[in-house]
């Protein structure tokens, strides 16, 4: 832990972080682009920790979405790779989870990952599912439309046995057959890279968040960056629709 925290009057409980410009940085070095993702995996990292010990409860970071898959087939594996990597990486991995008693979550299409990742998930959630000071969730084949299709195929799974009926259909129904279930919205979203766009990034839960963009790439960003956007943050006027 650090002792050089700011103090913020206001934090958001979710912050979304949209981990994008790993090729590009990589480009910038003439590098490979796996090389890219393996910066950006450490500040996953980094930024992980950081925000645990500034108090953030909720962070959702967007790994590899459902559109992913189209990408060449050798920076694939080479994502696949690194997943593995970070959650082989046992004790001390679970040593910084620990510490910080995060639990790990995975969120996303668990069909169509490879078996020995998919095996590895479910320890890595197992093992932390003790924890409860902070959650992280770790978006992986992850699409917001795709989630809200699995939660509309559940719910009306659900009206097919009579567990419930039509008019029982609330949005709280969808909210509870997301993949967040029980996690508040995300109250900022972070995008790094200067793009200007969610990328299919939790579509149900962002009606309401916060945006927050900028030009770094996602491997250079850094806790100062996090205190910037927290210092946002603090002047943003959440109106919800009232006065
Ligand atoms: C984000 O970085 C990582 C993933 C999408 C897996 P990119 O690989 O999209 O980096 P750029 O956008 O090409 O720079
Ligand atoms: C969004 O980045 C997905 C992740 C960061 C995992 P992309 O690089 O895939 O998004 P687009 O294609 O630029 O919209
Ligand atoms: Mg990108």
């Amino acid at each position: 832990m650090r002792d050089n925290i700011p103090k913020f009057d206001v934090l958001p409980e979710h912050i979304g972080f949209i981990m994008d410009g790993n090729g590009r940085w990589a480009k910038n070095r003439g590098l490979e682009r796996s090389a890219g993702h393996r910066e950006g995996a450490k500040t996953f990292r980094k930024i992980g920790e950081y925000c645990a010990d500034v108090g953030i409860k909720y962070m959702t970071f967007y790994a590899f979405s459902t559109e992913n898959w189209n990408r060449p087939k050798s920076e694939v594996l080479a994502l696949m790779k690194l997943f593995k990597e970070y959650l082989n990486e046992g004790d001390e991995r679970i040593a910084e989870n620990d510490i910080r008693q995060m639990r790990l979550k995975f969120i996303g299409e668990r069909e169509g990952l490879p078996k020995d990742l998919l095996k590895l998930i479910e320890k890595a959630e197992r093992e932390s599912a003790k924890y409860d000071k902070v959650t992280v969730n770790i978006a992986l084949n992850y699409g917001g439309r795709a989630e809200i299709t699995h939660a509309v195929k559940e719910i009306a799974e659900k009206v097919k046995n009579g567990e419930m009926s039509i008019d029982d259909i609330s949005e709280k129904t969808i909210s509870d057959n997301i993949y967040t279930a029980g996690q508040p919205d995300p109250d900022i979203i972070v995008r790094p890279s200067g793009e200007y766009r969610l990328s299919n990034f939790m579509t149900w839960q962002s009606a309401y968040s916060e945006f927050w963009y900028s030009d770094i790439l996602w491997p250079d960003f850094t806790e100062e960056d996090v205190n910037r956007i927290l210092d946002d943050y603090q002047k943003r006027n959440r109106r919800f629709g009232g006065v």
